[in-house]
């Protein structure tokens, strides 16, 4: 597409289309959705926000899980992603909020946290489509270069080129940037039954060539999603400039 609000129109139009087609099945009542957060997804949330207004699309069968949580600030920090993802999608549309998954960044045990996060993954029938973007470095959700493609929901430390990158959220305020978050794993997003990646902008560009032409590596980590049957990459004219 050129623009990447192109992107977010044929994404926005194909997920309203695999919700509006999915077929209930026992176990799996409901469609799940893997959201992420971040600039990339942001005209393809716009986009379903439009559809719902426009009576073409109802959240009220959809489940999401997102992708990650920053760990240490508070559930209401302007820059959380819970905060981010009410203040863009949930709070736009019909969705029940109970039926709304983040990960919490500031349970007691992370640990356990994370462990519940992907038994509760399997108990609603596994994700349909996991909706994601990739960091400047490949990284996909916040699996830093270096993750094992097999990695599960867990914590990581952030690398230094995201706590630079995400600066501008906090102010440009290094000190404040959080330090770890929580993160679905590789081998989470590659559960999913579909992938859908959208990626845009010129300072993607060497990303996206090393995760679509580059071999399978650990050192960019949405470079496994070669290897998923069901993938999609959406770019703008932008990112493509490396290919
Ligand atoms: C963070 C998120 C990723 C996201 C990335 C890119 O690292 N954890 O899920 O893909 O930022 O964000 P942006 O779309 O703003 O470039």
């Amino acid at each position: 597409r050129d623009t990447k609000t192109e992107v977010g129109h044929y994404i926005g139009d194909y997920i309203a289309r695999r919700i509006n087609t999915f077929v209930a099945t026992p176990g799996h009542p409901n469609f799940v959705l893997g959201c992420p957060t971040g600039s990339s997804p942001l005209p393809v949330y716009a986009r379903l926000v439009e559809l719902y207004k426009a009576g073409k699309v109802s959240f009220k069968n959809v489940v999401t899980f997102n992708m990650d949580e920053y760990v240490g600030i508070p559930r209401d920090h302007p820059e959380s992603y819970h905060t981010f993802m009410f203040k863009n999608f949930f709070s736009l549309i019909d969705i029940d909020p109970k039926n709304t998954n983040l990960l919490n960044g500031n349970a007691e045990d992370l640990y356990h946290e994370c462990e519940a996060y992907e038994a509760k993954i399997l108990e609603v029938g596994g994700i349909d489509l996991f909706l994601g973007g990739i960091g400047a470095d490949g990284h996909i959700a916040f699996n830093e270069p270096g993750s094992s493609l097999k990695s599960r929901t867990r914590i990581k430390t952030l690398a230094y080129e995201t706590i630079l990158d995400n600066c501008r959220f906090f102010n440009n305020d290094l000190a404040a940037v959080p330090r770890m978050a929580l993160t679905v794993g590789v081998q989470t997003v590659m559960d999913a039954k579909e992938v859908v990646l959208v990626v845009t902008g010129q300072n993607k560009a060497l990303a996206l060539s090393q995760m679509i032409e580059g071999g399978v590596n650990h050192m960019v980590t949405a470079s496994a999603l070669q290897s998923h049957p069901w993938a999609l990459v959406v770019c703008d004219e932008d990112a493509t400039s490396e290919l």
